[in-house]
C-alpha cells in the first residue's frame, strides 16, 4: 500500500515542493485548503501537479481536521499551515496567535487523544530568535528565544508546544527550525521576491521606483526545493527532534538590491526609496543559523547557491511580466 501524508498549508510556496516531492517518493498526497474567494488562488502553485487529493480545512477549526485525519489515516503529517507575513503580524496579532499557536494545539491534541502512530513535522521558524545570536554569529538550538513579532511569538508557542508533547505523550513530533528560503514561487510581499518582481518590472519600463522599508536587516537566505527535503528527512529520522536548517550566510538587504540590479544592468541606489510604512515595531536584524547538526546526522545541504537563486527568479519574473 501506498504511503500517505497529509499537508496543512499546501498550497504555499514550500507546500508545493514538498508536494512534488512526496509524489516523487510514491507517497499519496493531501492536502488541506482554506476557501479563497478566488477559486484559481486556491491551488495555483499546484497546477503541475496530478497526484494530490485536496480537502477543505482549517486547523483553526478542531473538527475539521479531526475528520480530515480520520477520512485519510496519513502516516504522516506537514503542518506548513500559517500567517506567514511577519509584519502582517503586527496588525493581526490576535489571528496569529490563533493560527500559528492554537491552530497547532488543536492538531497535538489530536494526535495525543486519537492517533498517536502518526508521525509529525511543526513549520518553526527562525523569527523565534528575535535578536539573539551567539557570540560567534550564529543562532542555533542552545540560542536563547526571545522573539520580536506576534509571528515570532506564536511561532514559539507552537514550538514549545511540539517539544512538550514529544515528551510528555512520547509522540513523533518533530520541529524544524528553517532560515528564510525563497524561490519563484515567493510571494510577492516577501522581500526577495518584492525586489527581484519590481526591479525587472523597472528594467521592461513598467515602474519608477522600488519602496522599502529597512535595508539594513541580515537574512540567511536558502532555496525552498533544498529545504523541503531537509523536511522530509527531518520527519523521518529514526528520532523524533528539533532541527535547524540554513545556509549560514548572512546577507542584508541593501546586498540583495545591489546583486539584483547590476544583474539587470542597474543601480539600486537610482531607484530604491525607504518608506516608513514597510518597517516594522521591532525589527529583527540579523539571523545566520548554524546547521552543523542536520549536515552531520542527515548528510542533507543546501545544492542551490544564493547567486543561482537569484538568478532562477529574476528568469521566472522576466518571463512573467509581459
Ligand atoms: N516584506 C518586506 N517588504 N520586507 C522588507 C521590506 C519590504 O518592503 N523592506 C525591508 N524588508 C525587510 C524586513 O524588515 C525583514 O528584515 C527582511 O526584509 C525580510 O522580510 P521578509 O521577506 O518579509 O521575511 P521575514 O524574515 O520577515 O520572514 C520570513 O522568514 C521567516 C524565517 O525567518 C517569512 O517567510 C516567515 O514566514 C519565516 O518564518
Amino acid at each position: 500500500m501506498k504511503k500517505k501524508a497529509l499537508i496543512f498549508g499546501i498550497s504555499g510556496q514550500d507546500g508545493s515542493y514538498l508536494s512534488e516531492l512526496l509524489n516523487k517518493k510514491d507517497y499519496e498526497v493531501h492536502g488541506v485548503v482554506r476557501r479563497h474567494s478566488v477559486a484559481e488562488n486556491q491551488s495555483s502553485r499546484l497546477i503541475n501537479l496530478k497526484n494530490i487529493k485536496l480537502h477543505y480545512g482549517d486547523i483553526q477549526d478542531s473538527l475539521s481536521v479531526l475528520n480530515i485525519i480520520k477520512k485519510i489515516n496519513p502516516g504522516t503529517i506537514f503542518n506548513l499551515a500559517a500567517m506567514s507575513h511577519v509584519r502582517v503580524s503586527f496588525d493581526k496579532p490576535a489571528f496569529t496567535l490563533q493560527t500559528n499557536g492554537i491552530g497547532v494545539l488543536n492538531i497535538l491534541e489530536i494526535l495525543r487523544y486519537e492517533f498517536p502512530k502518526i508521525k509529525y513535522y511543526q513549520a518553526s521558524s527562525s523569527e523565534m530568535f528575535g535578536n539573539s545570536v551567539d557570540k560567534d554569529g550564529y543562532q542555533r538550538l542552545s540560542t536563547p528565544m526571545i522573539p520580536t513579532s506576534p509571528y515570532g511569538c506564536a511561532k514559539l508557542l507552537a514550538y514549545n508546544l511540539v517539544r512538550h508533547y514529544r515528551v510528555a505523550y512520547n509522540l513523533h513530533l518533530c520541529n524544524g527550525i528553517l532560515f528564510n528560503h525563497e524561490s519563484p514561487r515567493r510571494g510577492s510581499n516577501f522581500v526577495t521576491s518584492k525586489i527581484i518582481k519590481t526591479a525587472v518590472e523597472i528594467k521592461k519600463g513598467k515602474k519608477k521606483k522600488l519602496v522599502l522599508g529597512n535595508l539594513d536587516s541580515f537574512r540567511d537566505w536558502g532555496h525552498s526545493k533544498d529545504y523541503v527535503r531537509a523536511i522530509y528527512e527531518i520527519v523521518n529520522y529514526k528520532k523524533p527532534l528539533d532541527w535547524i536548517v540554513a545556509t549560514g550566510e548572512a546577507r542584508s538587504i541593501r546586498d540583495l538590491c545591489k546583486l539584483v540590479f547590476k544583474k539587470l544592468g542597474m543601480n539600486y541606489l537610482d531607484y530604491v526609496k525607504q518608506d516608513k510604512k514597510y518597517m516594522r515595531p521591532e525589527e529583527l536584524k540579523y539571523l545566520r543559523g548554524d546547521s552543523s547538526q542536520i549536515r552531520k546526522a542527515l548528510k542533507w545541504k543546501p545544492n542551490i547557491s544564493f547567486e543561482d537563486m537569484v538568478e532562477e527568479i529574476i528568469n521566472y519574473w522576466k518571463k512573467n511580466i509581459q
